[in-house]
């Protein structure tokens, strides 16, 4: 199967800003977009994305999962970049008539249809290198997905990075290009040196999230993660595992978790750990890596309250269980 977000619909959704408007969106070739050189974005990283995906249901249905928190997200971060902002409900008919003209696309789950919705800076003014583009382009690309761990129900392993950080803290919350970037060098280094899967930042000790993925400690019926601020990304997956752990009465702590805590934690049998994210849904983490030692989550494998948080959540994007929070849109 063809790597995750390699395989593109041949058509994309696309609306340009003036300056002073937003131009009608249009749906249009998706294998080449034309820029000038000198646009802002590939200077100075005026640049945001979101990532949601559209599922097919059992009656031949296509729905999004929660696509107004990936709206906010969008806004928000096209905001904090200063870029033009955006106006949601356009936004979001241009992902609804993406979707629905490649509807027939949307893989059985537990593929799905994944939506890559780009904000960038075209103004070609390299003389602006602290002002922002006045000019932009928005589009809606779309990428039919099956799992983004290919390895099925194996589990993770994790670089505990407490000297680095993924991104500038003040950035953490914005979806960009650039933080990605950031992050590159350490995780490229650590699948080299380590085989790790992934680097969990911990900026000075406090576990924070990885590369794309938000971290979760599950410690009995008690799910521990970091408390939203500004320093990292505020997934909605994380979210809606938080909802789903709560409507199963567990007990969500969102709080500082510190690195000594977290390994004292993964120590104990039966503690489980995992990573969140759109892409990444829940995926187990079975090992943690720090100062040249390895530490085993529990008893390393797959947990089952991971898998049971996991299918909760896959069974509402499936239409196989109640929405009861209103979290899909159908197309
Ligand atoms: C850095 C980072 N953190 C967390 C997440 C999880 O966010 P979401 O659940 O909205 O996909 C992502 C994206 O998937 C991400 O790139």
């Amino acid at each position: 199967m063809a790597a995750f977000g390699t395989v593109f619909m041949p058509e994309m959704a696309i609306s340009w800003f003036d300056g002073t408007s937003w131009s009608s969106a249009e749906m249009v070739s998706s294998d080449s977009l034309q820029l000038h050189p000198g646009a802002h974005v590939l200077h100075y990283s005026s640049t945001c994305f979101e990532g949601l995906k559209a599922f097919r249901h059992a009656d031949g249905s296509v729905n999004i999962f929660r696509m107004d928190q990936n709206l906010a997200r969008f806004a928000q971060s096209s905001r904090l970049l200063s870029l033009p902002a955006i106006n949601t409900s356009a936004t979001e008919k241009m992902i609804l008539d993406a979707v629905a003209r490649f509807a027939s696309d949307v893989p059985e789950p537990p593929g799905s249809m994944y939506i890559r919705p780009t904000h960038i800076g075209t103004e070609p003014a390299i003389g602006k290198a602290a002002a922002p583009t006045q000019t932009s382009c928005q589009y809606i690309l779309l990428s039919p997905v099956g799992d983004y761990f290919s390895g099925g129900d194996t589990t993770l392993r994790l670089l505990l990075e407490e000297d680095g950080m993924r991104c500038a803290p003040h950035m953490g919350m914005i979806k960009s290009g650039g933080n990605y970037a950031s992050a590159l060098h350490p995780i490229t280094k650590a699948k080299q040196e380590l085989q790790a899967d992934q680097v969990l930042f911990c900026p000075n000790g406090d576990v924070q999230e990885t590369g794309a993925a938000n971290f979760l400690l599950i410690d009995g019926d008690e799910v521990i993660t970091k408390a939203l601020d500004e320093s990292f990304l505020h997934g909605v997956t994380r979210d809606s595992i938080l909802t789903i752990a709560r409507d199963m009465g567990m007990k969500v702590s969102e709080r500082e978790l510190s690195v000594t805590e977290l390994l004292e934690r993964a120590a104990k049998p039966g503690c489980e750990a995992a990573l969140s994210g759109t892409a990444a849904v829940l995926t187990s983490v079975g090992t943690l890596l720090y100062k040249g030692n390895e530490y085993k989550v529990g008893n390393g494998g797959v947990g089952a309250t991971t898998l049971k948080l996991r299918q909760a959540l896959n069974d509402i994007q499936w239409g196989k269980a109640e929405d009861k929070h209103g979290w899909l849109t159908r197309v």
